[in-house]
């Protein structure tokens, strides 16, 4: 039978709870579609730090690099904010995407039938659906470019730089045409290139690369026409093409036009097909270990490791259409429950869709 190494990061929060039900999940896949997932368990961000003194320990890049895919549940927590920032469990994260370089974050934000209601658009504006990709780069620009503190005639002073190499723009603009390819065939990229230098390389760049696919449709936004855009008439997307940090934003801003974060996946792809899945939301330390954290966002994520990672798109596309099935059924955990559905808690919800598959 068809083996797969998966690393599991189980997280802070509520992370291990939500990764729990996404390992249920990928194993009925695995034995209705006839392969097997073998797991390592390996450490990232703020119990990482308690238990090894940094957020990521070598020890876990290692397992990472030895597996198909890595599942991560969240990290991070106010009881690691104070510490410095080479400490923080986010910096466990950025470390993480830069070994194993995984440059491309495909963030799809999608609006599930039954949970339209959550979606705080007029219907007008909306009307029946919404499925957007994001697709942002997450290895280059300014989340990783020079930074520093200095004083400068006794006042204290601070830089980040925002630094793009063609080559970079061009590889995660590839990915994003590709995609764009596989939809609808239309591609906004966003950018300031009125304004910064490093966005009017990414500009010139993504044109160049756009010769390669006439059949794509590409048009350019300023980010903050772009911001705006996305709540007037978020039908005009279909794939955005963003930087590390342009994409950071209008990805938590999609998701919110969706409406409901708990039910939003993402995957961190690089050129092999090793990647790492993780919902788009954090690790809610205020509702860990009540048992109502809403797993569906992770098992989502689970689906494009399927995809994405070990290429077995059937699988995915059941684990997909379980989630609906249960969301059809009226099955709710507490954060996207509205009333005449069926409240239930995070194990519950795995057990519901691991049985829809
Ligand atoms: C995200 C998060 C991270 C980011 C933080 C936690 C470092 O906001 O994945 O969007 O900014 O990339
Ligand atoms: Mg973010």
């Amino acid at each position: 039978m068809k083996t797969y190494k998966i690393t599991l990061i189980r997280g802070d929060g509520i992370g291990p709870e939500i990764v729990a039900e996404a390992v249920k999940v990928l194993d009925k896949a695995g034995e209705k579609f006839g392969f097997r997932a073998e797991y390592a368990e390996a450490l990232m961000g703020g119990r990482a730090f308690d238990e090894t003194g940094v957020p990521l320990p070598q020890e876990t890049i290692d397992k990472c690099l030895d597996s198909d895919a890595v599942l991560l549940g969240a990290v991070g927590g106010e009881k690691w904010d104070s510490l410095p920032g080479h400490l923080r469990p986010e910096a466990g994260l950025l470390g993480l995407r830069a070994a194993l370089g995984l440059f491309a974050n495909l963030r799809p934000a999608k609006i599930y039938g039954p949970l339209k209601d959550a979606c705080p658009l007029r219907d007008e504006i909306i009307g029946d659906s919404m499925d957007i990709m994001v697709v942002r780069e997450l290895t280059g620009g300014i989340y990783f470019g020079k930074r520093g503190r200095e004083t400068v005639d006794g006042v204290e002073a601070a830089f980040d730089t925002e630094y793009y190499t063609a080559a970079e723009v061009e590889r995660i603009a590839r990915v994003a045409f590709e995609l764009a390819r596989r939809r609808s065939g239309r591609l906004c990229s966003v950018d300031k290139a009125n304004v910064l230098e490093s966005s009017r390389l990414w500009r010139e760049t993504v044109i160049r690369v756009a010769a390669d696919y006439p059949d794509v449709e590409l048009n350019h936004l300023y980010i903050d026409n772009a911001a705006m855009q996305l709540v007037r008439n978020p039908k005009q997307f279909d794939v955005i093409l963003a930087s590390n940090i342009f994409g950071d934003i209008l990805s938590d801003e999609a998701s919110q036009v969706a409406g409901s974060i708990g039910m939003l996946a993402s995957a961190s792809l690089g050129e092999g097909r090793l990647g790492l899945y993780e919902p788009v939301h954090g690790s809610a330390p205020d509702i860990a270990g009540k048992e109502i954290a809403n797993p569906l966002a992770t098992i989502l994520s689970a689906a494009m490791l399927l995809r994405h990672s070990l290429n077995e798109e059937k699988a995915a596309d059941a684990v997909e259409a379980a989630v609906e099935k249960v969301l059809v059924d009226g099955l709710r955990t507490p954060d996207i429950y509205t009333e005449g559905c069926k409240k239930i808690g995070t194990a519950e919800m795995g057990d519901a869709v691991a049985e829809a598959i």
